[in-house]
């Protein structure tokens, strides 16, 4: 968690979370841009049952926070390659609250294409290899090679675990930072995709 606020999305664009797994960066956006206060979606705090609880002090406060809940103007979206993975990913957001501002789909992100002009942030954890499911050089190449072909006029992020997966990507970063993922010590890389991104070296 936090990973959104960590990277450099500022709720003006579109965001892509092109390998959402369960959603959950998408629901750490959509709860950012629409300012929800956390435990929006409970009724029943502990607090209420106590003698001296003010009704009126919580609904007052309640409404003033509520009157703060912005409308979005962009696309929270994301895709994933496994179909049972799309499934809960979708379960989730509802669960969340947010089918309406945020939809998945199932894709491989290696066939896809932005097909609009305006600016793009795409933020995602790929595989990090953890269970040897994927050939780290070829699928970080893949991304490199994606983001820079089918995703120009984005700002990308990832996080990995994987540390030698970066110098696969074969695009400059912007920047990057050391995270843990758990006790996994981790990177939050960033690259900005012009027109024609420059290849390292
Ligand atoms: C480490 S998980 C992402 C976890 C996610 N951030 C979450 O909060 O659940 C990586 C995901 O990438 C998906 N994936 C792997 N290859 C993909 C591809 N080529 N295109 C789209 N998704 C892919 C996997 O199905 C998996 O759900």
């Amino acid at each position: 968690a936090g990973i959104i606020q960590l990277s450099e999305w500022n709720c003006d664009s579109d965001l892509l979370d092109p390998m959402c797994g369960s959603g959950t960066f998408l629901i750490e956006a959509a709860m950012i841009a629409k300012n929800y206060p956390p435990n929006y979606s409970r009724n029943n705090f502990l607090f209420q049952n106590w003698k001296d609880f003010d009704v009126e002090l919580f609904d007052s406060i309640k409404k003033s926070v509520i009157k703060k809940i912005k409308k979005i103007n962009f696309k929270i979206y994301g895709y994933d390659s496994s179909h049972s993975t799309v499934k809960k990913a979708v379960l989730n957001i509802k669960e969340a609250g947010f089918e309406n501002y945020i939809s998945v789909k199932k894709e491989d992100f290696f066939n896809t294409k932005k097909d609009f002009d305006k600016k793009l942030y795409l933020i995602f954890n790929p595989p990090y290899g953890e269970r040897l499911t994927v050939n780290i050089e070829s699928f970080y190449k893949n991304i490199g090679d994606t983001l820079k072909k089918n995703y120009s006029n984005s700002t990308a992020s990832f996080i990995t675990s994987n540390l030698k997966s970066l110098k696969f990507i074969g695009l400059k970063h912007k920047r990057k930072i050391k995270l843990y993922n758990g006790k996994l010590e981790s990177r939050l890389a960033t690259y900005e995709l012009y027109e024609g991104s420059k290849k390292k070296n």
